[in-house]
């Protein structure tokens, strides 16, 4: 089984039938889209109703590994640091790093009986399916490394500055928490970003966003590219 994590929730993909189903975990319940092959978790809610520190990611991912699922790509949309992904773009990211500030519940391995654990990290996007991803379109950009704030506030100028100093090139609220918990679930993972703004005080004077539109344009096109990359193997 695969599986799609996106932003907004979809019943038909590519001409393929997925049935909204929900799956209990001992994290609590998951609503998902559920087809032969493919599965489609929407991680704000199907409803888009929680906030990025608010979601409950390890139900999320406990759900995904109880369908079975192997291979999984997350669509990430972001803020652009600096030139590697600029709004509009779409790319692959390379690496991370979480400044969320470990408030949220963001691993599986809680010690107790079942021993203290832990996850590597430094190959941590899989590169058979990154390979499949860039055959499939040439243009996708290295959107390099991406860091996670908690949000759900935008950052200010100087956080901006900093992550800069830092080596980030794009910035979101949602990746490092749900890739750490796929990798502890040995599921393989790519992460698709789509930037929607420049970050506060890179390039322009306010943050602004580009229309509706386009981003559900760039997020039907992530969403093809995905199936059509999950679906080869
Ligand atoms: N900051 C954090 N998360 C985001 C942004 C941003 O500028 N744009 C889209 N997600």
């Amino acid at each position: 089984m695969k599986a799609i994590i996106g932003g907004t929730g979809v019943d038909s993909l590519e001409g393929l039938t997925l049935k909204k189903t929900v799956v209990g975990t001992p994290y609590g319940k998951v609503a998902l889209f559920v087809g032969d092959d493919l599965v489609f978790l929407p991680r704000h809610g199907s409803d888009h109703s929680v906030p990025p520190h608010l979601i409950n990611y390890r139900a999320n991912v406990a759900a995904l590994a109880a369908l079975g699922v192997q291979e999984a790509v997350g669509i990430y949309a972001v803020g652009s640091i600096s030139k590697a992904l600029e709004p509009g773009d779409i790319g692959i990211v390379s690496d991370f790093i979480d400044v969320s500030g470990g408030a949220r519940e963001h691993t599986f391995h809680i010690g107790g009986s079942s021993g203290v654990r832990h996850c590597a990290m430094d190959e941590v996007f899989d590169v058979a399916l990154s390979n499949r991803m860039k055959a499939l379109a040439p243009y996708l950009k290295d959107a390099g490394v991406y860091v996670c704030t908690n949000g759900p506030r935008l950052e200010t100028k100087a956080e901006i500055r900093m992550f800069a100093h830092m080596g980030c090139d794009v910035v979101g609220m949602t990746l490092a928490t749900e890739v750490g918990l796929l990798a502890e679930a040995g599921i393989r993972t790519l992460a698709l970003a789509y930037s929607i703004n420049w970050a506060a005080g890179v390039e322009q004077a306010n943050v602004s966003f580009i229309g509706d539109a386009q981003i559900e344009a760039l997020k039907e096109q992530m969403t093809q590219l995905c199936c059509k990359a999950l679906l080869i193997s």
